[in-house]
Order: C-alpha cells, then sequence, then structure tokens
C-alpha cells in the first residue's frame, strides 16, 4: 500500500448493494487504498443503503423522477456529488442509463460491473440469454463508462464454467461471488495508480489494454 491519500469513493446502487459492501469491506480491511465517502440510491428503498449506513457510510437518495426528467436527475446526482468530490463514481447495479452529458466530462473517473463478458450480452438478463444461448463460459467485466451503454473499455474480467445444471439463480450466484472480488482489485489498481484513462483506453502499468485482463475462477477455487 502506498503512502498516498486514499482514493475518495461515490458509490451508486439500486438494489441489493451486495457488489457495495464487497467494495466498502476491501476498504475498511485497507486491501485497497480506497475510501467510500458517499452511497447514493435512485430507489429509496435500496436494501443497499441500509446495508451502508450499518457500515457508518453516508447515503443519499436521489429520486428517479422518470425519463422525461433526466436531466433534472443528473443536476441533482451533480449536486450530491460535488458534495463528496470523489475521485472514482463506481456504478454498482445502478440501473438508471446516464446521459453523455454527465458521462463524458467524467471520463476515466466511472467504472460499472456488468454479470457477462463483454461485448457479449450487453444489457440485462445476462445469466438468462447466457443459459438459452447454450454457451460453455460466462462471467463478468469491470469497464470505464462511456456514453455507450455497456460499451467502454473492458479493464477486468471473471471466467467461470457453466455447468449442466445451472439455473439462472446459480449461475448468478457464482458470478456475482466472481464480481466481489474483481470490482474491488480494478479499484485498487486505480488507487495504486497502476490503471489510468488515456486517449479513450484503459492503461495498466505503462501498456494500453489491447485486451481485458482475465481472471478464472475454474472451481479449483471456492466461489
Ligand atoms: C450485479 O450482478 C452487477 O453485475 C449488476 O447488477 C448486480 C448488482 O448486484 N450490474 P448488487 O446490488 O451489487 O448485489
Amino acid at each position: 500500500m502506498t503512502g498516498a491519500d486514499p482514493l475518495r469513493l461515490a458509490i451508486l446502487i439500486s438494489g441489493r448493494g451486495s457488489n457495495m459492501t464487497a467494495i466498502a469491506r476491501a476498504c475498511a480491511e485497507a486491501r485497497i487504498n480506497a475510501r467510500v465517502s458517499l452511497v447514493i440510491s435512485e430507489r429509496p428503498q435500496a436494501a443497499g443503503l441500509d446495508s451502508a449506513r450499518a457500515l457508518g457510510i453516508e447515503t443519499r437518495t436521489v429520486a428517479w423522477p422518470g425519463t422525461a426528467d433526466r436531466l433534472r436527475f443528473e443536476q441533482e446526482l451533480d449536486a450530491a456529488l460535488a458534495a463528496a468530490s470523489p475521485d472514482l463514481i463506481v456504478l454498482a447495479g445502478f440501473m438508471r442509463v446516464l446521459s453523455q452529458r454527465f458521462v463524458e466530462p467524467r471520463a476515466g473517473h466511472i467504472l460499472n460491473i456488468h454479470p457477462s463478458l463483454l461485448p457479449n450480452f450487453r444489457g440485462l438478463h445476462t445469466h438468462r440469454r447466457v443459459l438459452e444461448a447454450g454457451d460453455a463460459v460466462h462471467g463478468a467485466s469491470v469497464h470505464f463508462v462511456t456514453a455507450e451503454l455497456d460499451g467502454g473499455p473492458v479493464i477486468l474480467q471473471s471466467r467461470v464454467a457453466v455447468r449442466p445444471r445451472d439455473t439462472e439463480d446459480s449461475l448468478s450466484a457464482r458470478v456475482q461471488a466472481t464480481e466481489h472480488i474483481i470490482y474491488p482489485r480494478v479499484i485498487g489498481w486505480l488507487a495504486d495508480g497502476r490503471l489510468a484513462w488515456r486517449e479513450g483506453r484503459a492503461w495498466l502499468d505503462g501498456k494500453a489494454l489491447a485486451a481485458p485482463v482475465v481472471e478464472e475462477f475454474d472451481g479449483s477455487r471456492e466461489i
């Protein structure tokens, strides 16, 4: 761990917040040089808000007013974020699409995790779609956020084998367990100055990533 100031994180959630909790624990246990300054949800009933409070983290709700009022929503989000002045915005199961106006000025300062091996299966219901497609391998991707939905440069992927008896629930549970490992890992790389955003690409250890780093979870590890 470096002696640098911890990276200030604002985490945006819509639901359970298990990724948020995994990241907050990694911070609290000093496994990564970061600190969760604020957790925001657009759903006041998001269970993750309670988990964040239980961890002593400040929370805010910025209610979703409907698609017609996206600009107002993002302006309220801007104000909530300005108060916390995060170095990094972490989307963790945040179910709203952020506009180009919001994303572009923050290029390189927003991460997302998506439950598929991007660019495969952008969008929703990825586990079901993977099973329907009969794919043998599935996983999750941590990527920089750009204005293109689920389209920014992928940094790290977890890969898990699809098992013959997998259901949407069993597959999703196994992929989520890997998310809790790879998301803090990428934030740690940023905090240590190993990962950077330059000219629209992800750079790791001084080299532009031609392809995502891949971490295999092949059953030999308990997940
Ligand atoms: C995760 O599977 C993540 O990949 C997707 O939404 C889910 C959020 O789960 N973007 P949680 O709220 O972190 O438990």
